[in-house]
């Protein structure tokens, strides 16, 4: 079976979680992608969506799903995105799309995260995917001399400007021990807006597509 199936079985999956007349969050990336398609066919019974990037709102809207603006709504019952990388504790590296920022913001607006992904998502140290940290443009080189001292080898997203105007430093070579702590790190760097590391809050309920069907970790 193809990663892109095992996607689409972990996108079905949440579906479940799906409460009538709610406000849903929505992640970014190819496995969001197969679950706003399945919104798509039951949009009567949802009341709309938040989206977290101008992605997903274009794939939202052209499906006549109803896009809200995050203040305008209350708590946010449902937060559905996927990921680059999960621990066994849930605890995730996204940001490969480089919606990191709006998606960790409605992450932490909604009570529950349903993180959705192909089996090979889950790993046992997290960092073999580079880490994306969200950086105010002219604090770029700044940050990135910070990121050296931390241990990890900054690259920068050369030509990728995020939704929120800024640009993308992408850290490779961590072995990410202490996650929440390198979270709390990176945010402490003047200039960092956000970065990748979804852990000192992380996902609820980790659904990943495998051969055999969905499998839920909780
Ligand atoms: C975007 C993300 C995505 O959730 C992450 O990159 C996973 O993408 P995909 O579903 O295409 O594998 O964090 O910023």
């Amino acid at each position: 079976m193809s990663p892109n199936e095992m996607k689409k079985l972990a996108a079905k999956a949440a579906l479940e979680y799906v409460e009538p007349g709610a406000v849903i969050g929505i992640g970014t990336g190819s496995t969001v992608n197969h679950f706003i398609d399945l919104l798509g066919t039951i949009k009567g019974k949802i009341d709309g969506t938040i989206s977290s990037s101008e992605t997903s709102t274009e794939r939202l809207k052209a499906l006549n799903i109803p896009v809200y603006d995050l203040n305008a709504v209350g708590e946010i019952p449902l937060y559905v995105d996927g990921t680059d990388e999960s621990n066994h504790y849930l605890q995730l590296i996204k940001g490969g799309g480089g919606a990191l920022t709006r998606e960790k913001i409605i992450a932490a607006a909604s009570r529950k995260f349903v993180c959705i992904a192909d089996q090979s998502k889950l790993v046992d140290v997290l960092g073999e995917f580079p880490l994306p940290v969200e950086v105010i443009p002219m604090a770029r080189s700044h940050v990135a001399r910070q990121i050296v001292r931390l241990g990890g080898e900054p690259v920068y997203r050369e030509g990728f400007v995020t939704d929120n105007g800024n640009q993308i430093l992408d850290v490779h070579g961590l072995s990410i021990m202490e996650p929440a702590k390198l979270e709390g790190q990176l945010n402490n760097i003047p200039g960092v807006v956000t970065n990748g590391l979804f852990a000192i809050d992380p996902a609820d309920v980790l659904i990943l597509g495998t051969p055999e069907g969905a499998n839920t970790v909780y």
